[in-house]
């Protein structure tokens, strides 16, 4: 079997598009949606992140802040800087990009966020409303997971899904949403004991471990969809994902390419949940 390739780029077009009408929509009534994004220290790979979100805006005509700030920042100027934006009415929506210097607490950081303004869906209240199957803001990296397997017509319901990585941005969100849609969900994680044990029984494979090339083709379920989430990049400066794509993809039924697969829907699901903020704040 040769595997369907999930064009991430081509589908981030379509989905952006219809958003862009919805942001039309509203700036017709006078508002235009508008993010924030915090970067605090010189993360090169955030600043490629951060820089995409800011395109992607200038790209929906949505109006968009960058606030880099040093990494000598201390945590109370990053909260102040919190309290700012939660208070301004141009910014509906906002993020700090993560990971922050170890001297800051990622956590009090997304505990200040408004929850009202969190697109990046991480603030508990948030994680709570996922958990109890009403959400209001949702993990972007996931929630654009979500975007290419209906645009693929790949089937959830009843199925065995398989999410290998349990981090709070990838992982758990990615579970708990294919639970929503009524998959058999399990999470692994790189450490489990006979990983290909669980990964060749899933009709649909999530891999977000950051460890490159680690799920090979004999690790997969013919026909599977194989969904990665890793970018990785190897000593010779190659672009690799978590899976191993040449082989993988002689035995998938639908794989995403690194790069041009997930990345792209992160992204276009963020500007998503900026209109979606801006949308609610009319309501
Ligand atoms: N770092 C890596 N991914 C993300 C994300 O989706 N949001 C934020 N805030 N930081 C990240």
């Amino acid at each position: 079997m040769t595997a369907r390739i999930i064009d991430g780029k081509a589908i981030s077009q379509e989905v952006r598009a219809e958003w862009k009408l919805r942001a039309d929509a509203l700036k017709a009534r006078g508002i235009t949606p508008g993010l924030a994004v915090i970067i605090v220290g010189e993360d090169p790979a955030s600043k490629v992140y951060v820089g995409n979100k800011i395109k992607a805006c200038a790209e929906l005509g949505i109006y968009s802040e960058h606030l880099e700030l040093p990494a000598d920042t201390t945590e109370v100027e990053l909260l102040a800087q919190i309290a700012k934006l939660n208070a301004d009415p141009k910014i509906h929506g906002f993020l700090v990009q993560l990971p922050v210097p170890k001297h800051i607490d990622s956590n009090k950081v997304l505990l200040a966020i408004s929850p009202d303004k969190d697109v990046d869906g991480f603030h508990p209240m948030n994680v709570g409303e996922l958990v109890t199957g009403n959400p209001k803001f949702q993990p972007c990296t996931p929630f654009g997971v979500m975007k290419l397997l209906e645009k693929s017509g790949v089937e959830i319901e009843g199925r065995h899904a398989v999410v290998v990585g349990r981090s709070n941005i990838v992982g758990k969100p990615m579970a708990l949403m294919l639970l929503q849609k009524n998959a058999t969900v399990t999470i692994c994680t790189s450490k489990t004991v006979d990983l290909a044990k669980f990964t060749r029984d899933a009709d649909i494979l999530v891999v977000a471990t950051g460890k490159p090339q680690m799920i090979s083709g004999d690790m997969i379920k013919p026909g599977a969809a194989v969904i990665d989430v890793g970018i990785n990049r190897l000593a010779n400066g190659k672009l690799v994902g978590d899976v191993d794509f040449d082989s993988a993809s002689a035995v998938a039924g639908w794989i995403t390419p690194v790069p041009g697969g997930v990345g792209p829907m992160t992204i276009t699901m963020l500007v998503a949940s900026t209109v979606m903020a801006a949308e609610r704040s009319m309501a």
